[in-house]
């Protein structure tokens, strides 16, 4: 079937498929405030527990602190897969990847924490040329904008869990909007898993932590390669069960495939 051809929903279900994570970009070639204001605003029509909506997100295009986020990310990467995973382990999770060289250079790239220099956005390293950087509302009560009180979330418990979901969805779509408009991304946490490194950040970022905290990265830009394949996903009938944990779902298809 054409790609034109297609009815809407296959479409939008081949953008997720289609969608990689990018860690290698152009880092001359800037995102436009038109595209960031696109993938943002598809961000924020992302569900939220009451409508609270309790996100907000920083562009961050200063070199400078861009440096320090990606300096952090190499830092724990090292720690992290340098020292405390074993090899083996390193070995056993990424034996999906046939090539042994290609294998050998990610564990490689782990262990020295090159995997994760692209958030530093240097060219040398083919870094992103702009970082969002998503912090959620983890303690407030009630609705965190003001213009929608009475909508929703007046009489709600915000809890740090339902942020955090909201939060995860509004990355999503900001995902896969960058994909439809032809940009690369990549979502990353390891520079702020360690609480110091959250608190450095929010310092950094001047987040009014902790009623503010940040949780995940977004590094933007054109891919320097295209990207077809990603690492593989477990079919349905694998994580699905029917009626109780264990039961095997056999799904019964039309279309055989
Ligand atoms: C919560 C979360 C944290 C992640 N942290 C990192 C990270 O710190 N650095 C990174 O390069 N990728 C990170 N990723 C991206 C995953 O490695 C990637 O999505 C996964 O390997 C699947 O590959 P795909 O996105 O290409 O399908 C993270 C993804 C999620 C959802």
């Amino acid at each position: 079937m054409e790609q034109k051809d297609r009815p809407p929903s296959q479409l939008m279900i081949n953008l997720i498929k289609e969608r990689h994570a990018i860690r290698d970009f152009v880092t001359q070639r800037q995102v436009s405030d038109e595209l960031l204001f696109h993938i943002i605003e598809a961000g924020g029509y992302a569900p939220s527990a009451e409508n609270q909506q309790p996100w907000r997100i920083i562009i961050v295009r200063d070199r400078e602190k861009q440096k320090r986020i990606g300096e952090i990310a190499v830092e724990r990467t090292i720690e992290l897969f340098g020292r405390i995973t074993p090899r083996q382990e390193l070995e056993r999770r990424l034996d999906y990847v046939r090539a042994i060289p290609s294998r050998e250079r990610t564990i490689d790239w782990l262990i020295t924490g090159r995997r994760f220099e692209y958030i530093k956005g240097e060219p040398e390293t083919d870094g992103a040329p702009v970082l969002l950087v998503l912090a959620v509302e983890a303690t407030h009560v009630g609705n965190s904008q003001p213009t929608l009180r009475g909508t929703g979330g007046v009489y709600g418990w915000s809890s740090y869990r339902h942020a955090i979901i909201a939060g995860s969805m509004l990355m999503q779509n900001m995902m896969l909007a960058a994909t439809a408009l032809g940009l690369g991304s990549c979502v990353s946490s390891v520079q702020l898993d360690h609480f110091d490194d959250v608190r450095e950040i929010s310092e950094m970022l001047e987040i009014p932590h902790p009623h503010w905290t940040p949780i995940l990265c977004l590094a933007l830009g054109y891919a320097k390669f295209p990207r077809v394949r990603g690492p593989p996903r477990q079919p349905p009938e694998e994580i699905t069960f029917v009626d109780k944990w264990g039961e095997n779902w056999q799904p019964k298809r039309e279309s055989g495939k």
